[in-house]
């Protein structure tokens, strides 16, 4: 019988990591089935103790469920420890169940392997001290970055996450308006202001010359802070497609300890 996966999340019916893991199944011949769970706001703990007592072998996480799903883990890898939400179960022995986080290595796996992008020894600005951010900090960090700046519409958020991840690398946290005078080769947006089709208000001049631009979110068409950063020079401006593809290759290879090869399903996802 094939072993059961699934993602959990409310909505959920946009979801495509159906759709990756189903390629992913394809090309590794590995038995899986992976559906969709439309969470109950009001028990998603009742919801994962139900699929993992049918037999469910792991369930991805997804918005508005991965702080809950981090507290609801018996255990915790050290960069979900950090993310403060997870989006990967794992279960265990006696109905346990271990919680991860593979957007961060997701992020870095897109940007280093699939686009190039050298980590080590630049100058990162991430924007936002949200969850998204909060989920790439650890990974971001032990890629060795000369220094990492987190910036905030909210300063006090971006310098108390800055605090938390002090022992792991240069990190300082600030305002989006006190970014003036510095230079940044990478920028990453994981702010909500693409949601309402917006950039988040930086310098125009905050991207060095022929830096690049990360978006984590995607869309049919470029996001308001890809077409920012190809109005403002960036040698290279992505969505956070790849990003997406990769956290669950990250999950697949947890699950299955086979790592699928991505390149040939973000083509298929661009579509
Ligand atoms: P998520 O968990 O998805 O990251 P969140 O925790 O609500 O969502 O965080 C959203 C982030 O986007 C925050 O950093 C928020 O800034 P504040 O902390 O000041 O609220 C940021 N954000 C939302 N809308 C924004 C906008 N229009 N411009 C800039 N930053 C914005």
């Amino acid at each position: 019988m094939s072993d059961h996966y699934a993602v959990i999340g409310n909505p959920i019916e946009h979801s495509k990591s159906p759709a990756i893991h189903a390629a992913f199944a394809t090309q590794t011949g590995e038995d899986v089935v992976y559906g969709r769970l439309l969470g109950d706001l009001d028990d998603f703990a009742g919801d994962v103790r139900r699929f993992f007592s049918e037999g469910g072998r792991g369930l991805n996480v997804t918005v508005p469920f991965k702080e809950q799903a981090w507290r609801l883990a018996d255990e915790r890898s050290p960069r979900a420890e950090i993310a403060g939400a997870v989006n990967t179960l794992i279960p265990l022995k006696d109905s346990r169940v271990r919680g991860d986080n593979t957007d961060g290595v997701g992020l870095v796996r897109d940007l280093t392997h699939n686009h190039g992008c050298p980590l080590a020894g630049a100058r990162i600005l991430l924007l936002g001290a949200g969850g998204a951010s909060r989920g790439v900090l650890r990974p971001l960090l032990e890629a060795k970055p000369a220094r990492l700046t987190i910036a905030n519409r909210t300063a006090s958020k971006a310098a108390d996450l800055a605090v938390t991840v002090a022992s792991l690398g240069e990190v300082t946290g600030c305002g989006l308006d006190q970014l003036g005078g510095q230079r940044f080769d990478l920028i990453i947006n994981g702010t909500a202001a693409g949601l309402k089709g917006e950039a988040p208000p930086v310098p125009e001049d905050v991207l060095s010359d022929g830096g690049w631009c990360y978006d984590m979110m995607y869309g049919d068409q470029p996001t308001a802070f890809v077409r920012w950063g190809l109005e403002h020079g960036a040698s290279k401006a992505m969505d956070g497609l790849g990003m997406l593809v990769e956290q669950a290759a990250e999950s697949f290879l947890l699950w299955r300890g086979v790592r699928p090869e991505t390149a040939s399903v973000i083509r298929q996802l661009r579509g």
